[in-house]
């Protein structure tokens, strides 16, 4: 593992940053230099169009040790059960639950790369449209070997055990309860410390960026300055071994082999870079009178689509907070939803379904398929004392929401062996308090 007390960052969401590992690296004053400092290489990362207007125009500045084109041809690779393949299985609308996914046992050798198994998704990376849901479960770090998304960006929520990312703009942690983004076409290498487990959220379409806050105003819910960012960190190292470099690319995996390591980033400056974030630094905005309000409230991250207001994939969490509101049924209430809701747990208890959701696994409600809180849990919802209450302590959840129709893959509906079949049955129990006979005037005698 790196010297994690030597790991720094920069702090804010989207901004100019600037970085050097050696001093004056950066040119100033210009960005192509006839002769860079130190006899380092320019490359620019393009992480939008040119021509994007400001608010999305995304890229930055490289000076490396030697430019990211010196390598040998790309092979395909065996990618495991990483795919974009939506067609594998018939459709299937069930609500799905998934019990923890399997961590390799230690000697299984599985690292990030080897061990990415898609769930579910929609679209299509050729088009620079779609969604898909990765879970990531691997037992080794990866050893001279990279991998870059040229679909789209990773958004990776670790489960189990912390990573240590290493990126072409630098080193950063990430451990259960933070979440971070790596762009389409930043190198990344991962290091663990044990058998480690995680979510992945892939968006073909745009970056994520902030929701925005509308009446909130200018702060809460997830705020830009607790947003990290690594500083500029590099290493002059040939590999006469070879160094793996994997693009994972129209949704297949090649490999290219290359005699040094790519993270020869000596500095680096611009507003395309890979970012951290704490689940705990987010400002609950949540109701104080009455009604429950829509989980949009939890969105850390969104990806837009091009209609106002609806994402390719909002990432939404369920953190620890207060309940307040009055003569309301605390919980989410049962919903059919025009978007895909695919859930995670990184810790704790659910507090829709306390037992069956366990931390590692899943459930996925897909487009206009029923879901809500089981018996026990509306019981207790429907009967409790209105009074201030903690909600979720020692528990985070999460929600991947997309505006797309998610297929499930055949890893997920059969391979990965751990669809819970008997997930429909917790709404089986539910009973029928209709009372044609009910008056208003009654129920308030009885209170
Ligand atoms: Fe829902």
């Amino acid at each position: 593992m790196a010297e994690l007390e030597e790991l720094k960052y920069l702090t804010g969401f989207g901004n100019e940053f600037a970085s050097e590992a050696l001093p004056d690296a950066l040119p100033v004053g210009q960005n192509s230099p006839q002769k860079c400092p130190y006899g380092l290489y320019a490359e620019q990362l393009s992480g939008s169009a040119f021509t994007a207007p400001p608010e999305c125009n995304y890229r930055s500045w490289l000076y490396r040790i030697r430019p990211s084109v010196v390598h040998k041809p790309f092979e395909k690779i065996p990618q495991g059960n990483l795919t974009h393949s939506w067609d594998e299985c018939d459709p299937n609308p069930n609500q799905m639950r998934w019990k923890p996914f399997e961590i390799p046992a230690n000697g299984s050798k599985i690292d990030f790369t080897q061990g990415l198994h898609t769930i579910c998704g929609a679209g299509d990376p050729r088009t620079r449209h779609g969604v898909a849901v990765h879970v990531f479960c691997c037992d080794i770090s990866m050893k001279d070997k990279c991998m870059y998304n040229s679909d789209g960006d990773f958004l990776i929520v670790p489960q189990k055990g912390s990573l240590v990312i290493t990126t072409e703009m630098g080193k950063m942690e990430v451990e259960p309860n933070e979440i971070c983004v790596i762009q389409q076409g930043i190198k990344f290498s991962v290091e663990i410390s044990e058998p480690s487990r995680g979510y992945i959220l892939e968006v073909f379409d745009a970056h994520f960026v902030l929701p925005h806050r509308g009446p909130i105003g200018a702060n809460g819910l997830a705020n830009p300055r607790d947003f990290l960012t690594p500083v500029a960190w590099f290493e002059d190292r040939d590999v006469s071994s070879g160094f793996t470099v994997i693009s994972k690319f129209q949704g297949k995996l090649f490999k290219a082999i290359q005699g040094h390591s790519p993270f020869d980033v000596v500095a680096w400056h611009g507003n395309y870079a890979p970012y951290k974030y704490n689940l705990s630094c987010f400002n609950v905005i949540n109701t104080v009178s009455f009604d429950h309000c829509d989980p949009s409230i939890f969105t850390v991250l969104t990806c837009p689509s091009l209609k106002p207001g609806v994402a390719i994939a909002d990432f939404v969490i369920f953190p620890p907070r207060w309940s307040v509101a009055e003569n309301t049924f605390r919980p989410p209430y049962y919903h059919r939803n025009c978007m895909s809701e695919f859930m995670g747990l990184i810790y704790g208890k659910y507090e829709a379904k306390e037992e069956g959701f366990a931390p590692g696994g899943g459930s996925l409600h897909s487009m206009m398929t029923p879901h809500g809180p089981d018996k026990d849990c509306f019981e207790k919802a429907s009967n409790a004392q209105l009074r201030p209450q903690r909600v979720a302590d020692g528990t985070m959840a999460f929600m991947f929401e997309s505006s797309l129709s998610m297929a499930i893959t055949k890893w997920g509906n059969e391979t990965c062996l751990k669809v819970d079949h008997d997930y429909y049955k917790v709404w089986e129990p539910l009973e029928k308090h209709f009372n044609p006979n009910w008056k208003p005037d009654e129920e308030k005698k009885a209170s």
